[in-house]
């Protein structure tokens, strides 16, 4: 028998807030103009036909246009933990239930591969009511398998047709979205009526643009790294002699980073994107930390903490440039390559195949490091979260202090490092008052594009930094949002990744502080995520939204 804690009992009962259109009886959609990607259009327009150029739509107080008619939907939840999944479905579930109590609701079981092979279970009001407001992705679990293989695709639209879906609601984040989109585009070719809808997830913050202010599971797991950076801060001050370096989750963009970084002012934190726009090196990175360790130990400081994006490698551009000739060396000889088991033979295989200077990046990474760039998912992704770039930077900053002290210099330094990763420790927290709200509302507005019988969509809650009252929710047409990349050496459909922009406020609030930040200690503590409270203590957003959107932050910003 499972045993629930005294705060999941407490937050079982709370009932999630809703934008007062959803809230209505009568909801309405509102579509705009037709829509084009910003770049690459006739290449998208000639892989998406059917989908491609739909109206953005925005759900409204009205004569309750939508179908009221028994749905029968399925959801499934794709790719790394967000928290406030459950709160989709349990959004989903019941906007599905108010317009007609007849519909029902199939959860697909451990990600998209569950829709492949057809596993599902019925998910109940009794079922839901145990995940409402958790963490985690446990109530249907989630995969990161891709539907790309035709035969894939046609097992996928057998299942559809065998249960009778009207639609099905993908949550994920932009690969997952792109491959929705995908989907929806095969499935209307083939005459195929289910229709499908994404909601965008991923703790990573990089699913954003104009109509998606934000991926839901930012704030809580930005939250949940920011209280232990906080708590570290503290010690460190206190026991005033370690140097804590710690590297945060976050595979490509540095929004968790520098979230976390805006919350809690430490010493250092390193921004992938700065690092990819100015042509720094490794080199110069490690120069800089370690200017910054010795004007610290010369004021008496032996201890400090460091902030790293886990991405950082990708953006160092002779690493990219390796990286990106590994992903067309892999893509070609995926099949050769998984037979090679000796290390030093593949070694010698990759030394062969990238070009000389790539060569040479490679083979100056430790060992571990080599191992998991030859690593992809099934998005064609390197699998940083397994890069330990925190230890390299130590072992690095302490070999140039060592180097240093042994030409007499940096003779005040007492360099002891500690490595921290935090990444899975924020991914299944208890969904933050926002997080909760929001994926509540981007469920019950995903169930709205579903009656709305649109399909190839992402749902979306706009005006987030106001009260949810105001909030306003709709949906963007997935192709809006493609441009092409090369994945595994080929140019492929992918929505854009929004990485941290040098020229927003975000970033410019944090570069015009972090020579401050990084001699004297400015830390901020912000202590853990608050449920029940004073409104500007548990709902507030983040500090990045609010700089974002020019609103006064909670905490003065
Ligand atoms: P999504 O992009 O699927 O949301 O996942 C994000 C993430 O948490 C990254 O921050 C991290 O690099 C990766 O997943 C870890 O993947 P895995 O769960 O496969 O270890």
């Amino acid at each position: 028998m499972s045993i629930n804690s005294a705060l999941q009992k407490a937050r079982a009962a709370y009932q999630p807030k809703l934008p007062k259109a959803l809230r209505s009886g009568n909801i309405t959609v509102e579509f705009g103009a037709a829509s084009a990607p910003a770049t690459d259009q006739e290449a998208i327009k000639k892989l998406f036909p059917y989908t491609y150029g739909q109206a953005q739509a925005k759900f409204v107080s009205g004569d309750g246009t939508l179908t009221a008619n028994p749905l029968k939907i399925g959801v499934v939840l794709s790719g790394g933990q967000a928290p406030g999944g459950h709160n989709v479905i349990a959004g989903l579930f019941d906007a599905l239930k108010a317009a007609n109590a007849d519909s029902k609701l199939y959860g697909f079981l451990k990600g998209p591969g569950g829709i492949i092979k057809g596993k599902y279970q019925e998910l109940t009001a009794d079922f839901i009511d145990e995940y409402r407001n958790t963490g985690g992705f446990s109530m249907i679990m989630s995969g990161r398998d891709k539907i790309e293989k035709p035969e894939d695709l046609a097992a996928c639209k057998a299942n559809f047709e065998k249960m009778g879906l009207d639609g099905l609601v993908v949550i994920g984040g932009d690969d997952s979205n792109t491959n929705a989109a995908m989907l929806a585009e095969y499935l209307c070719a083939e005459k195929c009526p289910t229709r499908v809808v994404g909601v965008p997830k991923t703790i990573d913050g990089d699913m954003k643009n104009e109509q998606i202010e934000a991926s839901f599971g930012f704030d809580t797991a930005a939250r949940t790294y920011s209280e232990l950076i906080g708590n570290i801060c503290r010690d460190a001050q206190s026991a005033v002699k370690y140097w804590h370096f710690v590297r945060l989750m976050g595979r490509a963009a540095s929004h968790v980073a520098l979230e976390c970084a805006l919350q809690t002012q430490p010493n250092i934190c390193l921004v992938s994107e700065e690092v990819q726009e100015k042509g720094i090196t490794l080199n110069e990175i490690v120069d800089s930390i370690v200017d910054v360790v010795v004007k610290r130990a010369d004021a008496g400081k032996n201890y400090g903490i460091l902030l790293v994006p886990e991405g950082l490698l990708e953006f160092i551009s002779d690493i990219k440039v390796m990286i990106e000739e590994l992903s067309t060396i892999l893509g070609k000889s995926e099949e050769y390559f998984e037979k090679i088991n000796d290390h030093s033979e593949r070694v010698q295989f990759l030394s062969n195949a990238l070009t000389d200077h790539s060569a040479r990046v490679y083979s100056s990474l430790p060992f571990g490091i080599q191992e998991v760039l030859l690593r992809r998912d099934s998005h064609g992704n390197v699998p940083l979260s397994q890069v330990e770039t925190e230890r390299l930077l130590i072992d690095l900053v302490s070999d140039k202090i060592n180097l240093m002290k042994s030409q007499g210099q940096a003779e005040n330094v007492k360099f002891s490092p500690l490595g921290h990763f935090f990444g899975y420790e924020g991914r299944c927290a208890f969904p933050s008052n926002f997080d909760a709200d929001y994926c509540y509302s981007l469920g019950y507005a995903a169930a709205q594009l579903v009656r709305a019988g649109v399909t190839g969509y992402t749902a979306n809650v706009q005006n987030l930094t106001k009260n949810s009252d105001e909030w306003v929710a709709g949906g963007t047409p997935v192709t809006m949002m493609l441009n092409m990349e090369m994945r595994k050496g080929k140019p492929t459909p992918v929505i854009k990744k929004a990485l941290v922009d040098l020229n927003d406020k975000p970033f410019q609030y944090f570069a015009a502080n972090r020579d401050n930040w990084a001699v004297n200690d400015e830390f901020v503590f912000p202590g853990p995520i608050q449920y029940f409270g004073p409104s500007e203590v548990c709902d507030a957003p983040t500090v990045t939204l609010a700089l974002e959107k020019s609103v006064k932050c909670c905490c003065g910003k």
